[in-house]
């Protein structure tokens, strides 16, 4: 069952055309009521799989399987009829081959309805980009820090600093030329994606990167401050649920403890 908004879904196209005009709200989301808030007000829902570190606690997003992906890529397009929903392919399931990209994400297509996939890797990836998109697979990319290589580049650092700021450049160009639509940069100078936003003729959509980029995306359990012990500088707090929940579930224990719940209003009668 899906939410109407009677708005237009959007499609990768469109996402193309707001280049220059106006700016690009994108979420990561993993489940059906908030992506149906999401779909309100966003243009894009990513189905990132950041999901295993933010819902499944695993301690990076390296064990996040395509079944997991499939599963919250169901519930993300049950509550989204307006944003485009892009789910993202998981560490193993892509780079290997393109043949081995092309069945991952026809499979992942067909399983949750979405109309995109991502994956990370600049030039080294270009290849099964370009055998992706011929077959009519739209891809959003991903540069700057991959989190799925974090083990290989040293942690979660910013990229593109000095020498490194071609290096990142060229794998912006590189995805763009081999036909992906839009192209996230993660935890970047701010430099580099004006310069990245500036050069390329596809949407950037930043993360940790500069308010210049054609859009923007975050988690959305980062942006609402679901957690006390996670704060990046990149991520603006735009709630404190977090501490709410906290407030809440003790003040419930504390009810629970006291007989004090359920009261009155909560309890059923018998029929007189
Ligand atoms: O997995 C994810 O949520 C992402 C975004 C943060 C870009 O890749």
């Amino acid at each position: 069952m899906s939410v109407s908004t009677n708005k237009k879904p959007m499609n990768a196209k469109k996402i193309m055309e707001m280049k220059g005009k106006a700016p690009i709200v994108c979420l990561a989301a993993y489940t059906t009521p908030i992506a149906k808030i999401a779909d309100q007000h966003c243009d894009l829902i990513l189905v990132g799989d950041s999901v295993g570190m933010v819902l499944h606690g695993l301690p990076s997003t390296q064990g996040v399987s395509v079944e997991m992906m499939v599963m919250h890529g169901q519930a993300v397009r049950r509550g989204a009829d307006h944003a485009l929903v892009v789910v993202d392919m998981p560490f193993g399931s892509y780079e290997s081959s393109p043949e081995q990209a092309f069945e991952t994400a026809a499979y992942i297509m067909k399983e949750t309805d979405c109309t995109a996939i991502k994956l990370e890797g600049g030039a080294h990836m270009a290849q099964t980009i370009d055998f992706l998109t011929s077959r009519g697979i739209p891809v959003m990319a991903h540069v700057g820090l991959t989190p799925q290589s974090v083990k290989g580049i040293g942690g979660y650092a910013v990229q593109g600093r000095g020498e490194d700021h071609q290096r990142v450049l060229d794998d912006a160009k590189a995805v763009q030329d081999a036909g992906a639509f839009c192209v996230v940069l993660e935890m970047v100078t701010e430099e580099l994606a004006n310069a990245a936003t500036a050069l390329l003729d596809i949407p950037t959509i930043g993360i940790g990167a500069s308010n210049q980029c054609d859009g923007q995306v975050l988690v959305v359990d980062d942006m609402l401050g679901m957690f006390q012990d996670f704060k990046p500088k990149f991520v603006k707090r735009f709630a404190e649920l977090g501490i709410d929940a906290q407030a809440a579930i003790q003040t419930y224990a504390k009810d629970v403890r006291s007989r004090a719940f359920p009261g009155a209003d909560h309890v059923y009668a018998d029929k007189k």
